[in-house]
């Protein structure tokens, strides 16, 4: 089947009707939807489907022998996110197996395509779940009891989809068979102005919860003077975290609070606000956190209002495997087009998250290596062996939102460069 039937398949599965884009979190109708529409295309090609103790799918071609090569990405969604952030590289991996089959290729090692699961944390609040349990590297007791917006946790939720919530966890035996990972991905921070690009780094990032809590009041009869209204302070964060931001060159986002009640004409009791920092090293990091903690704490402090700070993740400076990057650019490379790899301006590599450079001006023959402002299941794989990502264009870099969007020539640019890829990384004994 080719890329824009698959495509095309995917398209209407959890739109959002009332805010555009997708609504695809991790076992809700959509993504199910979504991860039926996989088990049915590795069917069609006969490709052997595993299903791990996390929440995680392969599809694998069992050729040849050794350590096989993996490849995919995941089909969960942030909420109002863009078609592109995921499928692309579930897509484009299927679309490269069915062109080395079509040349009639065979593979020496076995090939398989990923689809991790809770990649972008939207239900249960820590980003690439699945491939995070799978090596280990967030603890199954924490992952299980993870809630979602229902106050649901992560273990009951899998246990109704056929998983044991007390088998969760590494698996070794699995993490043994992969050679290594290339996670082909839509470029998501206005840096790659060649059609494909190739992952150096990914700049460290995490969330952090904020709990303001204060006095729930009558928002009429309430003097000024009498108020303990949490919002004022969290409106003093916000800012904070901005300048914090600007002043140690990174970036900070608040786009989830919770406020209870939630009435218009009631002072709130409490608001929960979540924080996402990153930046080109951990303690600019560390330093966004702390000045809007710090200015969080000052104004509530002022406001009779409590303020408590809660890490719920955070992922150390991921560097790619530097001789499988390096052969990915020359893979994919030949002769550079005219625009590749113009450098962007200082601090735009990643999302505008800081002093890493921007792509490299590539050599002749190599396609741009560049970082990225966005977390990636290739970075907590990269932990455990040899990662390393493949960027696909995007013309105006908007991501994790509606607009998002590739070329349809870049995507199918994407397909052959992962083509190529494969071909080269499994060909050998
Ligand atoms: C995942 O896409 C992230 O960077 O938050
Ligand atoms: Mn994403
Ligand atoms: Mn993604």
């Amino acid at each position: 089947m080719s890329f824009q039937r698959m495509w095309a398949e995917l398209l209407p599965i959890g739109r959002d009707a009332a805010i555009g884009g997708y609504r695809r979190f991790s076992w809700t109708p959509p993504e199910l939807e979504c991860r039926a529409w996989f088990r049915d295309q590795a069917r069609r090609r006969g490709l052997r489907l595993e299903a791990d103790r996390n929440g995680n799918l392969f599809a694998w071609w069992d050729a040849g022998s050794g350590p096989a090569v993996l490849t995919g990405s995941h089909l969960d969604s942030v909420p109002g996110g863009g078609a592109f952030d995921g499928p692309l590289g579930v897509v484009s991996a299927l679309a490269a197996i069915d062109r080395l089959r079509a040349e009639g290729w065979t593979p020496r090692r076995p090939i398989g395509v990923a689809v991790f699961a809770e990649e972008e944390g939207a239900r249960f609040g820590v980003a690439c779940l699945g491939s995070r349990l799978l090596t280990g590297a967030i603890d199954p007791a924490r992952a299980r009891s993870l809630r979602d917006g229902d106050g649901r946790t992560f273990g009951e939720v899998i246990a109704e989809h056929g998983l044991d919530p007390e088998a969760i966890g590494p698996e070794e035996d699995l993490l043994g068979r992969i050679g290594c990972f290339v996670e082909l991905h839509i470029e998501q921070g206005r840096a790659l102005h060649a059609p494909v690009g190739v992952a150096s780094a990914i700049i460290p990032h995490g969330r952090w919860r904020l709990d303001f809590t204060g006095r729930g009041d009558h928002a009429g009869t309430t003097r000024l003077a009498d108020r303990r209204d949490p919002m004022l302070p969290f409106a003093r964060a916000v800012l904070a975290a901005r300048d914090g931001a600007a002043a140690h060159g990174g970036v900070a986002t608040v786009g989830k609070t919770a406020v209870v009640p939630g009435g218009v004409n009631a002072i709130p009791s409490r608001v929960t606000a979540w924080l996402d920092a990153r930046g080109p090293d951990e303690e600019a990091v560390r330093r966004i956190v702390a000045d809007t903690l710090q200015a969080a704490r000052r104004a509530g402090a002022d406001h009779g209002v409590s303020v408590e700070l809660t890490e719920e993740s955070f992922t150390a400076v991921v560097d790619f495997d530097r001789a499988l990057r390096d052969r990915l650019a020359r893979i994919v490379g030949g002769p550079p087009a005219a625009d590749a790899g113009t450098p962007a301006p200082r601090g735009a590599a990643g999302g505008g998250a800081g002093d890493r450079p921007g792509p490299h001006a590539p050599d002749a023959g190599t396609a741009p290596i560049l970082p990225t402002g966005a977390g990636h299941d290739a970075g907590v794989l990269a932990a455990r062996v040899p990662s390393a990502m493949l960027f696909v264009r995007n013309p105006t870099g908007v991501s994790h939102a509606p607009a998002e969007h590739a070329e349809p020539d870049d995507c199918l640019a994407g397909v052959a460069a992962l083509t190529a890829v494969l071909k080269d990384l499994a060909g050998e004994e």
